[in-house]
């Protein structure tokens, strides 16, 4: 048996994601349509002989109870959410709920961040993980040498794979090779978070015979939070234990919303081979569809507007007659209204943009403002032209803007 866990942080993280994490936990923020958290929820399930699915965060249990219900009935597989009273780091919080995980008796545990976009090949990893023995199996991508230090880089024996050198953010170059935080283990690695753990709480004890030295032992390294890339990962490598499976297709780091725009293209394309039926076709929907598009059947789209390529539009959504789409996502309950035009932006649940209004980016993913974000219930008024601008909820703008923070 097989179980899968996907990290979902809490809501101390994703700040970089403002202003759309303020109302919605980040990993059910829609890509190509479905949640952030689906991509690899319906990845695992393809895995043989996959029990059980559990998202760890330290979210509110209740912003996830709704979700976790519903897609375990879609894919008819048990998804559990499991809440961390605080975090745990990810080595913590994988081991904080290993009773759980070791409910169903695993002989392996895949491991995933949910800030990740890629293929998932996670039966082949498994494949993988199998003939060379190890404890546990990395998947691991070239990147360019410039991008390479905001993961963790590492060093691989070429012909057993094996995992010989891992360092997390390196500031002097290592290698082009890096972390994809997508992992298998064997049950092993509790006994190897535990020993982490225990050598902590010594330490912590004889720091306690200097007061001074134990709080600032307490507030730098608490004996309960275990990071999986320093404090596992590192000290592991080289020992025969880790081993490492290249991918050669797309893999991003899903942090900022102009990444988010990216790799909804990227699930959008691969649901063109996994989920055809997913994609808007153009002949049974009623607007002009270029490339693929997500549309969600609720959605109400006039036939005289032109939509994609890259474009998903959420639940409830009203496209008015002559509207222009491209490259964007279009949130829960907005109005778009007349021969307006939204090419590179994310338009927020319930905002209005006005009659020949412009709502644009020049689509410069990796910059602060290379898109336009509208934050929840933002009115753009008539013939206004919001260009790469970040406006925050509920702000009305009836004058065009270029290159600001709306705040
Ligand atoms: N439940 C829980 N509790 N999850 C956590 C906690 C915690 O205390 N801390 C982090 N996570 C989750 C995050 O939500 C994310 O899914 C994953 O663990 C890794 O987050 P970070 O530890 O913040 O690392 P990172 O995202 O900056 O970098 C990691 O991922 C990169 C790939 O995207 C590293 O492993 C890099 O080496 C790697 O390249
Ligand atoms: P195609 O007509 O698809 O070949 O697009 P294009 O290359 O001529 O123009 P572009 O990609 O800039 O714009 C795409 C579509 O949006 C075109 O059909 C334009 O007519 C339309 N469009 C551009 N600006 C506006 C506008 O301000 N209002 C409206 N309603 N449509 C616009």
């Amino acid at each position: 048996k097989v179980v899968a866990v996907i990290l979902v942080g809490g809501p101390t993280k994703g700040t970089r994601f403002r202003p759309l994490s303020f109302n919605t936990p980040e990993p059910l923020f829609p890509l190509a349509g479905q949640s952030m958290v689906y991509h690899p929820i319906s990845s695992c399930k393809k895995i043989p002989n996959l029990v059980q699915i559990f998202l760890i965060g330290f979210y509110e249990e209740r912003e996830f109870a709704l979700y976790v219900s519903s897609i375990s009935n879609e894919l008819k597989i048990p998804v559990r959410y499991l809440k961390e009273d605080k975090p745990h780091g990810s080595a913590g919080g994988l081991y904080y709920f290993r009773d759980q995980i070791m409910e169903d008796s695993p002989s392996h545990i895949f491991l995933l961040n949910f800030d990740v976009c890629c293929s998932f090949p996670l039966s082949n990893m498994l494949e993988a993980h199998k003939t060379y023995g190890g404890i546990g199996t990395l998947l691991v991508i070239k990147v360019s040498a410039e991008s390479a230090n905001q993961f963790g880089e590492l060093v691989a024996d070429p012909v057993t794979k094996e995992l010989l050198h891992y360092t997390e953010k390196p500031e002097t170059f290592v290698s082009d090779l890096i972390n994809c935080g997508v992992y298998i283990f064997t049950p092993k690695i509790f006994s190897i978070i535990q020993e982490v753990f225990l050598l902590r709480e010594d330490r912590a004890d004889i720091r306690h015979i200097s007061s001074y030295e134990s709080q600032q032992f307490a507030t730098r390294s608490p004996t309960d939070f275990v990071r999986l890339d320093q404090d596992i990962l590192s000290p592991l490598a080289g020992k025969k234990k880790l081993y490492t499976y290249e991918t050669m297709d797309f893999w991003e780091q899903i942090k900022t919303p102009g990444i988010s725009i990216k790799c909804s293209a990227l699930y959008l394309a691969q649901f063109r081979i996994t989920s055809p039926h997913l994609l808007a076709s153009g002949d049974d929907s009623t607007a002009t569809v270029v490339g693929d598009v997500y549309i969600h059947p609720s959605a109400k789209v006039h036939p005289t507007s032109k939509i994609g390529p890259n474009v998903s539009i959420s639940a409830n959504v009203r496209i008015a007659p002559g509207v222009r789409l491209m490259n964007c996502i279009v949130l829960d309950d907005v109005e778009i209204k007349e021969n307006a035009v939204v090419i590179h932006a994310i338009v927020g649940w319930k905002s209005s943009i006005g009659r020949w209004s412009r709502v644009q980016g020049d689509g410069d993913y990796n910059a602060k403002l290379g898109i336009t974000i509208l934050g929840e219930s933002v009115i753009v008024e008539d013939e206004v032209v919001v260009t790469n601008s970040i406006v925050l909820p509920n702000k009305m703008l009836n004058l065009s803007v270029q290159d600001e923070i709306i705040l």
